[in-house]
């Protein structure tokens, strides 16, 4: 089993779409061990971020994530971190298959509805900077 973590973003919270979204996970077998709902300031946004510091659209991006609530979760699975990947969809959402979250939720690439960790070692990075091990369950 592998774990991963994701997040419905800002503008798939505001829309609604958080319950759709995990409807969607659970359909897909994923389970999840951890969920909680956050504001995140912008300085939070810029630690999660980091990896994107200096890129020309961090400051959108983290304006972005920090403009409302949105949903964080680690999903486990096998082979969860691609999984959750495929079921998200490409970046951007309109190059995004049909069938995947970013296409049917999201809006361009700066308001794609879903994150995911992309790696192992940037998984267990993004899960711990948001979750204890108390809270994964
Ligand atoms: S990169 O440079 O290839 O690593 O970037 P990429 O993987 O395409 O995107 C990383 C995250 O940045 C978001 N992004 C943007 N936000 C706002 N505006 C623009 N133009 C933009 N381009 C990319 C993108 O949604 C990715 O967010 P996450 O949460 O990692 O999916």
């Amino acid at each position: 089993m592998e774990r991963t973590f994701a997040i419905i973003k800002p503008d798939a919270f505001k829309a609604g779409n958080a319950g759709k979204i995990l409807a969607r996970i659970y359909a897909e077998d994923f389970r999840v061990v951890g969920l909680k709902k956050l504001y995140l300031s912008k300085v939070e946004a810029e630690g999660f971020y980091a990896v994107h510091a200096g890129k020309p659209f961090f400051d959108e991006l983290t304006t972005f994530m920090s403009s409302g609530p949105c949903v964080v979760m680690v999903l486990e699975a096998e082979g969860a971190i691609k999984k959750w990947r495929d079921l998200m969809g490409a970046t951007n959402p309109t190059e995004a298959a049909e069938g995947t979250l970013r296409r049917e939720f999201g809006t361009f690439v700066g308001e794609n509805a879903t994150h995911g960790s992309d790696a192992p070692e940037t998984a267990a990075f993004e899960i711990g900077y948001f979750f204890s091990g108390l809270e994964l369950l």
